[in-house]
């Protein structure tokens, strides 16, 4: 892993639980290519290793993830039919198939796959301030990893078609209400809540919640793994849209406009 990759993802393992903590606020924590492997990396380390038995994402307080680097996306969408390159599917595959429980402590915002990825995890504790916002659409993209399937299983059709095709950012009383959230915690609590959750994942017999979570995922197992293809071969074709170029320029235009 690079040096950036490494400082932008802080990787520790304490207590039988592998924290993962995205680090880049001066960009609200929005995520490279060398972060999604960074991520990738520890992820597949957490597996490998008999001390860990859970696998903890976090943020700071007030910041998880402004979701994918659009610095990036313009990069792919202009240098067309790219795609989006591996390292972002690398990370979505690492969280689809982890075997280990995955727990997530949001605080303020959690845009794009800040969102999705919390579909795969199984205790999702948030601040207050949590902002969640999928705007895949209003960006002239599509849904990603994989919540065009597990979002209308979570939250119902029509709240997922809402948050999915609006695109409109809600808050974490409401992602609690729409399934996406377990707990809604005073931000100042929020990190010692998760950690107190990942601690009693971990002194529970680890193969029993290993078969239990994988017979949880089982029924949709396969067809998840072919809905985050789809969605990401037809997201790569959807960057270099005219209507995602023009999205993600006015995004970088705001400041100067
Ligand atoms: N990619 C690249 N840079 C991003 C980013 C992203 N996804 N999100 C934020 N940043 C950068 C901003 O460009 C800004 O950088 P600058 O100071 O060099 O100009 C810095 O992070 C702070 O962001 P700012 O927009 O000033 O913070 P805010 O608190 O006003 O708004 C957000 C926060 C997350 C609501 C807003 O930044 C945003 O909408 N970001 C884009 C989110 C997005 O669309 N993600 C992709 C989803 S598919």
């Amino acid at each position: 892993m690079s040096g950036a990759g490494a400082e932008q993802v802080r990787v520790s393992t304490a207590d039988r639980i592998c924290t993962i903590e995205i680090h880049r606020p001066e960009k609200k924590n929005a995520l490279t290519g060398e972060m999604y492997d960074a991520m990738a990396d520890a992820i597949a380390g957490a597996e490998a290793d008999p001390e860990v038995r859970v696998v903890l994402l976090r943020g700071q307080p007030g910041c998880f993830t402004a979701g994918n680097d659009l610095a990036d996306f313009v990069a792919a969408g202009r240098a067309g039919g790219t795609g989006v390159g591996a390292p972002a599917p690398r990370f979505l595959a690492a969280i689809r198939t982890a075997r280990k429980p995955l727990v997530a402590a949001v605080g303020g915002v959690a845009v794009g796959i800040g969102t999705t990825m919390l579909l795969h995890c199984e205790l999702v504790f948030a601040a207050p301030d949590a902002r969640f916002q999928m705007p895949f659409v209003p960006l002239g993209l599509v849904p990603e990893g994989g919540s065009s399937l597990l979002l209308p299983m979570v939250a119902g059709y029509q709240r997922a078609a809402e948050w999915l095709l609006l695109g409109r950012p809600f808050g974490a009383e409401e992602a609690r209400g729409g399934g996406l959230v377990n707990e809604v915690v005073p931000a100042e609590r929020l990190m010692e809540r998760a950690r107190e959750a990942a601690l009693a994942l971990a002194a529970l017999p680890p193969e029993s919640v290993r078969i239990a979570k994988e017979m949880m995922k089982r029924p949709h197992a396969a067809a998840l793994a072919e809905r985050m293809d789809d969605e990401i071969r037809v997201f790569g074709e959807r960057l270099s849209s005219p209507e995602a170029l023009a999205a993600m320029q006015a995004f970088f235009a705001r400041k100067r406009g």
